[in-house]
């Protein structure tokens, strides 16, 4: 074989590089989100050369490359521990927190439906602040979705959850703590419910898997996780506070007779016969063999040490923002994630609206991430916010970070959040919006009204990348601040047209 590059590799090395100087970085503390950094020079060239060492390799076939079973055996077993399972919980490595999520409800689901001789749709009970990842296992997998309404300050009720308990339900959702604003779920009371009534209770503790059971103090927080005989699956990511990079977590399941749901068994076609633990055929064992090189390489006292790191850098952050004039944090969080919300005992000319400070802050060079907030069914509203993830480097970026904090702040102090529905009004002007689909949003009714065409979503996109801003500040909004907006005063189908057109007109050649 003769062979020669079509472009040399520095040259396509030179490229890649180029594309991810335009990256936020994703080490060294500025990015309060997405990225999971322990600041670790040492850790993350482990990290490369687990991944090297597993580049070539196929988890299809564990027989022909046992290595990956060696790894997966042993990450679940390290994980299995440390959420007390006993021999009868098993594991499964996936690509992330979705894939384990998805495999939890199909799980379920598919018990359920053998309970009910397969008459009947199952429902899923969830609290609000469940990640968005259980509504898609919803529309996956065929299930209703059942939302309990949160509490004022973001809390679930176990009450509130018990009384959607019954026969028809398949599983319910808690979360050790949840996304949006970092609060633990009571999860012993609603497993304990789940218990008697023979229904599945799943913990997403994604975020909290690997960081709860290290934080100083452990023994005084609430029990979440199979120590509750209700707990019957547990998810925790180790591409997030496992330090490995993106495509590992660990989907941990009571009793195989569950977990054996999960499987996929392809054995009556022509080619080889498929058995898939997870959704994936073939698995990739780059981020498995990372996640279990940082668990052997921490160890448990390993982990403690970032996590002590996380948890006082956290602590400061909390007080750090609730003394900003004009901001708090909202809800009770426990863990590393963080919810900041305007301060409504502050007069309106001195309140920060979340979504400009998190603008202002990228301008002065830190990611935090923009949540739109939710009126529930029962009108209580969970707000707008603006999220933080902590992670072990944090604490070395306090000196620049609280005063950014701060200076984004004073930037944007009594500037009125962006006015979505002059966005609207403009939009319908330009003939870009029907004006039926100005509505708040509504998930029931919303259904019924038509979808938005991929070209007319696309050009509304590129209107709020340009929309003038006409708000007072020094600070100009971003795109994605007129976007949530926007989206408070328009049905559900408009949003969801402009948020599928923003990711997928980008990558199209
Ligand atoms: C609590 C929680 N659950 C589920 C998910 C979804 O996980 P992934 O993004 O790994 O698919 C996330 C992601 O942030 C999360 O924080």
């Amino acid at each position: 074989m003769t062979f020669s590059f079509a472009r040399t590799p520095d040259a396509v090395l030179t490229q890649l590089q180029a594309w991810r100087a335009a990256d936020a970085p994703t080490s060294g503390g500025q990015v309060l989100a997405y990225v999971f950094d322990t600041g670790l020079p040492q850790l993350d060239e482990l990290v490369r050369q687990a991944m090297v060492a597993m580049t070539p390799v196929s988890g299809l076939d564990p027989a022909t490359f046992p290595s990956f079973a060696e790894l997966e055996r042993a990450l679940v077993g390290f994980t299995r521990e440390l959420l007390h399972g006993d021999d009868d919980v098993v594991g499964t490595a996936t690509t992330g927190g979705t894939e384990s999520s998805l495999l939890a409800v199909k799980a379920a689901r598919d018990l359920w439906q053998e309970c009910h001789q397969g008459v009947g749709r199952p429902r899923m009970v969830l609290p609000t602040t469940a990640h968005g990842t259980f509504r898609k296992a919803a529309d996956y997998f065929d299930l209703e979705l059942d939302l309990v309404p949160c509490q004022a300050d973001g809390s679930v009720d176990p009450a509130a959850v018990g009384r959607r308990l019954d026969d028809g339900v398949a599983i319910v959702i808690t979360s050790a703590p949840s996304y949006p604003f970092g609060v633990i779920d009571p999860v012993a009371e609603i497993a304990a419910q789940a218990y008697e009534r023979g229904i599945a209770c799943h913990v997403d503790a994604c975020m909290g898997g690997l960081t709860l059971p290290f934080w100083p103090g452990v023994d005084e927080l609430p029990v979440w996780d199979f120590r509750l005989p209700g707990v019957t699956s547990v998810v925790a990511d180790y591409h997030k506070f496992g330090y490995a990079p993106k495509g590992v977590s660990v989907l941990l399941q009571r009793g195989r007779q569950r977990q054996r749901r999960q499987f996929y068994v392809c054995a009556d076609w022509a080619g080889y016969p498929l058995t898939n633990p997870a959704m994936v055929n073939s698995r990739s064992g780059l981020a498995l063999a990372a996640a279990w090189a940082v668990s052997q390489a921490l160890g448990r006292a390993g982990f403690v040490t970032l996590t002590e790191s996380v948890a006082e850098a956290s602590a400061v952050l909390r007080r750090a923002l609730k003394a900003i004039d004009g901001l708090t944090v909202f809800g009770s969080s426990i863990g590393p994630m963080i919810a900041a919300a305007t301060d409504l005992a502050a007069p309106p000319e001195r309140q920060v609206d979340p979504h400009l400070w998190a603008d202002a802050l990228r301008q002065l060079g830190w990611v935090v991430q923009s949540q739109p907030g939710l009126t529930q069914a029962n009108g209580v509203n969970l707000p707008t916010t603006a999220h933080l993830t902590v992670t072990p480097v944090t604490q070395s970026r306090l000196p620049e970070l609280e005063p950014a904090l701060i200076q984004a702040a004073d930037l944007v102090r009594g500037v009125p959040p962006v006015d979505g529905s002059l966005i609207a009004d403009h939009l319908v002007a330009a003939g870009l919006l029907d004006p039926m689909f100005i509505q708040p949003p509504n998930s029931t009714t919303d259904q019924s009204l038509p979808r938005l065409d991929p070209d007319t979503a696309w050009a509304i996109v590129q209107a709020l990348n340009q929309q003038p801003d006409d708000s007072a500040s020094t600070v100009s909004s971003s795109a994605q601040t007129r976007l949530l907006a926007l989206a408070k005063v328009v049905a559900l189908p408009v949003t969801e047209a402009l948020m599928i057109e923003k990711m997928g007109r980008p990558v199209e050649p």
